[in-house]
């Protein structure tokens, strides 16, 4: 059983292709079809609300797979609840914290987006979501799933992302099976990143996705199912 756990501005839709595999992909407060948080938000907050979503539909262990801000949520839950976890699959994702710059950028963000609402962020990163070589019906599929994002969903996220914490320790200390995969085309966590992040857990394989960008899954879902599947098969999950 895997429980997606999808990036930002995004919703459970961004897995759609990977319904043929066995799981279950929820909406994070303020995205999709989930009600917007009340207050401010972190990554424990998100976790937590994963794993009350597991306590009503019983299940009690799961293999976590995080795209981007979803990875953020999957560290968070292996530090709340380790022995929930069977398994990480680490999509276009990274282990390290925002630096100073970075976080500044997103302050710059969450005051934007509350001067001109979420198409600011949907304009910016959504030439980074796919690949040029893109089929447009796939680039309006991805803007829809954005656009459909809170504002208040949008500027918690921001503000649980700047704040995230330094997840290293986290990975380097993990002993269940890791997958890592990434686009090899992804600019805003480069191959890079996954090399790293596969280098610091005991157990990782790494997979690099070819002609993709950060929505790995979405742009090439052969290839991507294809890694996931042999991955649960090879370690039994
Ligand atoms: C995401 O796709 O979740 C975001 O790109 C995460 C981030 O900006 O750090």
């Amino acid at each position: 059983m895997i429980i997606w756990i999808h990036g930002f501005p995004l919703s459970s839709l961004v897995f759609a292709k990977q319904r043929t595999i066995e799981g279950f992909a929820p909406d994070l407060p303020g995205f999709g079809s989930a009600p917007a948080p009340q207050r401010d938000s972190t990554m424990d907050d998100y976790a937590r609300a994963i794993l009350r979503t597991m306590d009503e539909k019983k299940i009690a262990r799961a293999v976590f797979a995080g795209l981007s801000m979803g990875g953020y949520i999957a560290f968070a839950l292996a530090r709340l609840a380790p022995r929930r976890v069977s398994g990480l699959i680490l999509i276009d994702t990274r282990e390290t914290p925002d630096d100073a710059a970075g976080k500044k950028g997103r302050y710059e963000t969450i005051g934007k987006v509350k001067e001109k609402g979420v198409s600011v962020v949907v304009d910016a990163m959504l030439p980074k979501m796919l690949t040029p070589s893109a089929a447009p019906g796939l680039v309006s599929e991805a803007r829809e799933i954005m656009m459909a994002s809170s504002p208040a969903g949008v500027l918690a996220a921001l503000k649980a992302i700047a704040e995230r914490p330094d997840s290293t320790e986290t990975l380097r200390t993990m002993t269940v099976p890791v997958l890592v995969v990434v686009g090899d085309s992804d600019t805003i966590t480069p191959p890079a990143d996954a090399q790293r992040m596969a280098k610091l857990a005991r157990n990782a394989t790494l997979v690099t996705i070819r002609g993709a960008a950060h929505l790995s899954n979405l742009e090439q879902p052969e290839q991507f199912n294809k890694a996931v599947e042999s991955f649960l098969t090879r370690h039994d999950l």
